[in-house]
């Protein structure tokens, strides 16, 4: 596939991702889980991954994927920031290198939203979310250097351009 991970890797993180469930299913947040602790244990080896990397953006590089879900590697140069959105599908994500800031937003109306809650998310940090509802945030790299997560995604990346589903502006903040 695209080279990351080993396809012997590739296929067991993807068989331990697979859930009769669905991608919603408590079993399946509890395997991405396990999948997410497993990798943000071993920096060195991520970091040595030929990562795409974009100064001062952030280059999403996808390590495995089918039908139910996609895992990415981000390297978010300093600087860096997503938009303010929620996602269509359920969204996991842990923390490899250098710290990751995320705002939590809640929205007033279809496109606008208010800050509500900030976290420095340190390496080791693992995370699970269901899709859209309150779940709206965003993600920035404040430095100083990048920082690398891994994100799994309950979404088919040969399907779907990203796991974003509506971007907010933000208001008062
Ligand atoms: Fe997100």
């Amino acid at each position: 596939m695209q080279g990351f991970l080993s396809a012997e890797r590739q296929g067991a993180v993807l068989r331990s991702l697979r859930s009769d469930e669905g991608t919603l299913s408590r079993d399946y947040l509890a395997a991405a889980r396990d999948v997410l602790r497993e990798l943000v244990a071993m920096p060195d080896l991520i970091q040595r991954l030929p990562l795409e990397r974009k100064p001062g953006c952030y280059a999403r590089n996808l390590l495995a994927g089918d039908e139910n879900v996609s895992i990415w590697a981000i390297v978010w140069g300093e600087g860096s920031a997503t938009s303010i959105h929620d996602h269509h599908c359920s969204c996991c994500f842990g923390v490899v290198s250098g710290v990751v800031t995320e705002t939590w937003y809640r929205a007033i109306d279809a496109s606008r939203a208010v800050p509500t809650e900030e976290q420095q998310r340190q390496p080791g940090y693992v995370a699970c979310m269901l899709p859209s509802g309150p779940n709206i945030h965003r993600m920035r790299n404040f430095g100083p250097g990048e920082a690398i997560s891994i994100h799994i995604y309950g979404f088919d990346h040969e399907a779907h351009a990203s796991s974003i589903e509506t971007e907010y502006t933000a208001v008062g903040g």
